[in-house]
């Protein structure tokens, strides 16, 4: 059983009033999906609209199991607690987090509301993986409810260091609920450690090396998983002839240019799209990019628009685009060609075929699944990949022309190096990408985790590891 905030699919009112199921945005759910479908069993969230009580149902062969938030508690667990005091906290303070008291009680209703769902719902025994961090508390509320559950638990953004994770008010609540899992596992080991440490400090419970012991004799394994994507499902959409028209279609319509560079990012302020913009706009200025035979294609899926912080860069990248676009564009030949939508996996892979240099260039990303699906598709081994360090997908695709997007100059010294880099050498670092993205994809990521949540084993009296499972 998955528990998530989201399903996998959003109820959405079409502008004829009717209602129909749609995708929901992000990497969780692009990862989950096609794990879910190669295993039974439910998965329980929200369905993106306030009060919906939706009864259980199937959706294409997902059994879906709603659970509704109120507007107030959108309000204060989603875009409070989870997206204004969590989010920016364990993205390294990119933005300031805010501590509210009445979010925090949000938070704790609300996980508690998930944990009484799958107590409900979970079979003898049975094996539940929760995710994220909106649902950090469902761990322990769920042990205390179903003891004989196995339960697992996926953060899928980054953790943070100990210096930043100490803001929060509530940090020992937190760590604490985390602890109700098996297993607790992380993007990248920096992050498993800084959980151990946090642990060990926070809470005093015995540690060594990974592992955690529990005064009730439990042993909580923390351990990395980084996450992957459907590579073989993404590169056989990349090779059909709809979406190999479509890539035409789509440079032909750009005006057909020589370089077409492309960022692809939910509109967050994680993302660094803004340094992206600046970089590209002043090698555009400097005479080092044409704008009649080159263009940046920037896709921001829109996200969280709620939230104040999100507003605020919605406006400032709008005002960004029309300023370079009204400086330095001329007529039919925009520098950058915005676009503030969603799009299907089509489409993305059409986008990705287009596209001669990827550019991703986030503060701090826990993952990035766009940086591997753009590998994924380029089974011709063109095209080029720059991305930020500051990624986790940076921590395998080391052949990428990788940036600190603080680092404007240096960014723009990357960038100018990617585009005229030789064929030869973009094929040798694709095809080592390409290697890391097929030999590891989502469902060995899934298999991982839950083959290591099998074999945690409760010890009482002399604390054994478990054996790692290779
Ligand atoms: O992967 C991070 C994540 O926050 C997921 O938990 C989430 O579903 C996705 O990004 C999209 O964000 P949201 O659900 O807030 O639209």
């Amino acid at each position: 059983m998955i528990v998530a905030n989201r399903l996998p699919v959003d109820r959405v009112t079409l502008p004829d009033g009717s209602k129909q199921w749609r995708r929901s945005p992000g990497g969780l759910v692009s990862a989950m999906e096609p794990v879910m479908r190669s295993n039974d069993g439910a998965w329980i969230g929200w369905t993106g609209v306030a009060g919906d009580e939706t009864e259980p149902f199937v959706d294409d062969g997902l059994s879906l199991v709603p659970v509704p938030l109120s507007e107030q508690e959108i309000q204060e667990f989603y875009e409070g607690f989870s997206n204004g005091t969590l989010w920016p906290l364990y993205h390294d303070v990119v933005a300031k987090p805010e501590f509210h008291r009445e979010w925090w009680d949000s938070y704790v209703t609300v996980n508690q509301r998930f944990a009484d769902r799958a107590a409900e719902i979970a079979a003898e025994g049975a094996t539940v993986w929760i995710h994220d961090y909106q649902l950090q508390l469902v761990p322990q509320m769920l042990r205390e409810l179903r003891p004989d559950l196995r339960i697992g638990f996926f953060l899928h953004i980054p953790f943070p260091p100990g210096e930043l994770f100490q803001q929060l008010p509530w940090r020992r609540q937190i760590l604490e609920g985390l602890l109700g899992a098996d297993l607790v596992g992380f993007q990248l080991s920096g992050a498993a450690q800084n959980f151990v440490r946090l642990v060990r400090q926070r809470v005093g419970h015995k540690t060594h090396r990974d592992l955690v012991y529990l005064p009730d004799g439990r042993t909580v394994l923390a351990a990395a998983f980084p996450i992957s994507i459907d590579t073989a499902g993404f590169e056989e959409l990349a090779r059909s002839e709809s979406v190999t028209e479509r890539a035409a279609q789509i440079r032909a319509a750009l005006g057909s240019p020589k370089k077409v560079l492309l960022g692809i990012d939910r509109l967050d302020y994680t993302k660094g799209i803004y340094p992206r913009l600046r970089a590209y706009s002043e090698l555009v200025k400097d005479g080092h990019f044409d704008v009649t035979d080159s263009v940046f294609v920037q896709v921001a899926t829109p996200s969280r628009e709620r939230v104040e912080q999100y507003r605020v860069l919605r406006d400032d990248i709008d005002r960004l685009v029309g300023r370079i676009n009204g400086d330095l564009g001329r007529i039919g030949q925009p520098v950058i060609a915005y676009l503030h939508s969603a799009y299907p996996r089509h489409e993305m892979a059409a986008l990705y075929r287009a596209a001669d240099i990827m550019v991703i260039t986030p503060y701090r990303d826990g993952m990035n699944l766009v940086a591997k699906e753009y590998v994924a598709c380029r089974y011709d081994n063109d095209g080029a990949l720059v991305l930020s360090e500051f990624a986790g997908a940076a921590n395998e695709l080391r052949q990428a022309w990788q940036i600190n997007p603080y680092d404007i100059n240096g960014m723009k010294a990357t960038i100018l190096e990617a585009a005229h880099s030789d064929e030869k050498d973009r094929a040798r670092r694709m095809k080592a990408m390409r290697k890391t993205v097929t030999e590891h994809d989502v469902a060995s990521w899934a298999n991982d985790f839950l083959a290591e949540l099998a074999a945690v084993r409760p010890t009482h009296g002399k604390p054994v590891r478990p054996a790692r499972l290779s």
